[in-house]
């Protein structure tokens, strides 16, 4: 396996690599703070040694339940939000067809997946039922507090529907858990009706989950190898741990640049990507950073565009609106296709200057041609290179974020793990509603 690489090259005519490579000893005393379990927030940080500790015997329960699903479902819908939801889709996006949901089930050779429980939107929750009519579906509700109102509300019906068409036993089936080993709504009803269940960590929060049941149920069920997905989390855990120097640690050279971007007043970091199918996987990104940046009144703020598709909207702002931004670029070397550019004996679309070469050839072009516009028009870009889209730098990908994330929310002088801001619109919402004990 290659390692992702990361390099500061576009952004060294705004900081220098020395004040990078300064913040080395902060950022080594951060990382033992992680492994160490002794900075703040450290009753969550079991997902810190989680690829190297995992439970072979855990993948074996995931793997079977996953295939079982698998037989019996046509259609899998994953009920969560925001860390119960985002990593799963995430890696099961980064890593399936395009169009998988016009594929017939032997081209895709898995349950279709589909997601709700991520909003409360009436019309969505009934077009899904118009999908699921008639068909043989099975759920995977997520939520570590068991409680949350969205995933509660689409549960709901969900079960009914099972248990109108199922019966209990069916119903039974074809639901899965994933919750608290012991508090929470959720795993009050999964006892009581025999639900199989996983357990979430209780030192893991939801948007570092992606690696427990949490996100390896549903992306098993999908048909991706979770062990690989594994293997490649390993690999940057390894390389994070044993880097001698500064440079080799990619983790700490993201995490210090965009914390002295953001002291030069760089407060907006914008990831971009030029491969559509790491569209969840930057949304993963955002939740990942803003909830864990965004506090006593600091952040970063964390954007996402997918290019050259946002290049037609959102370019024009990045290349010329107000200089308080960043640009992190996902590249992919690889494509898994091959599909090149015909050409044309009439040439009336005038490509015949691009005939035979590979789409990705230009897609490529554009990259290194945004790269150096948005540099010329006074964007930092940092770029993240993984050679292609499989499990194993997934993996590395998840884990390198993850880290980061840790590391650069210790630099900002915030604590990376809590997410006290997000109760506030529940307490509205609760109270609007006329919640028992909401006023
Ligand atoms: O990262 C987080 O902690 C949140 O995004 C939660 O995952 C989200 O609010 C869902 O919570 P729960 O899993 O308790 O339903």
């Amino acid at each position: 396996m290659e390692n992702i690489n990361i390099s500061i090259e576009n952004v060294l005519n705004f900081v220098t690599k020395e004040e990078i490579h300064g913040y080395h000893t902060l950022i080594s005393e951060h990382y033992q703070a992680l492994v160490n379990n002794t900075g703040e927030g450290n009753d969550f940080l079991g997902w810190v040694t989680l690829p190297s500790k995992f439970d072979n015997n855990l993948i074996l329960d995931i793997q079977k339940t996953a295939d079982n699903i698998r037989k019996i479902a046509d259609i899998l819908v994953v009920v969560g939000i925001g860390g119960s939801y985002l990593g799963a889709r995430a890696v099961i996006e980064s890593l399936s067809h395009n169009f998988n949901q016009l594929l017939s089930k032997e081209d895709r050779k898995s349950p279709l997946i589909l997601y709700a429980g991520q909003n409360i939107g009436e019309d969505y929750l009934s077009d899904l039922f118009d999908v699921l009519k008639g068909k043989s579906y099975a759920v995977v509700v997520i939520s570590k507090s068991g409680t949350t109102t969205e995933p509660a509300i689409a549960f709901r019906l969900l079960k009914n529907d099972l248990e109108e068409r199922f019966g209990k036993a069916g119903a039974k089936e074809r639901i899965i858990a994933i919750t608290d080993k012991e508090k929470g709504a959720l795993k009050k009803m999964s006892d009581k009706e025999g639900y199989k269940t996983f357990e979430i960590p209780d030192n893991i929060g939801g948007r570092y989950s992606v690696l427990t049941p949490v996100g390896l149920l549903p992306i098993a069920i999908s048909g991706i190898n979770i062990k690989k997905l594994i293997d490649g989390a390993v690999h940057m855990e390894n390389i994070i741990r044993d880097a001698e120097n500064f440079e080799n640690n990619p983790a700490g050279i993201y995490a210090a640049s965009r914390q002295l971007l953001y002291r030069n007043g760089k407060t907006i970091e914008i990831m971009a990507s030029f491969i559509p199918n790491l569209y969840y996987l930057i949304e993963w990104w955002k939740q990942l950073y803003g909830e864990s940046e965004g506090k006593n009144g600091k952040g970063i703020f964390p954007a996402g565009v997918i290019f050259t598709t946002d290049l037609h909207s959102m370019g024009q702002y990045i290349q010329d609106g107000m200089r308080n931004i960043f640009e992190t670029v996902i590249s992919v070397k690889a494509t898994k296709k091959e599909l090149r550019i015909s050409s044309n004996a009439e040439d009336l679309d005038g490509l015949n200057y691009i005939a035979g070469k590979k789409i990705d050839d230009v897609n490529k072009m554009a990259e290194l041609g945004t790269i150096m516009a948005h540099n010329t028009g006074k964007v930092p870009v940092l770029k993240i290179t993984i050679p292609e889209l499989n499990e194993e730098y997934i993996g590395q990908l998840i884990y390198f974020f993850e880290i980061a994330c840790g590391l650069s929310g210790y630099v900002m002088g915030v604590n990376p793990f809590d997410q006290p801001g997000v109760e506030a619109y529940k307490k509205n919402m609760f109270s609007l509603l006329g919640k028992p004990g909401y006023k």
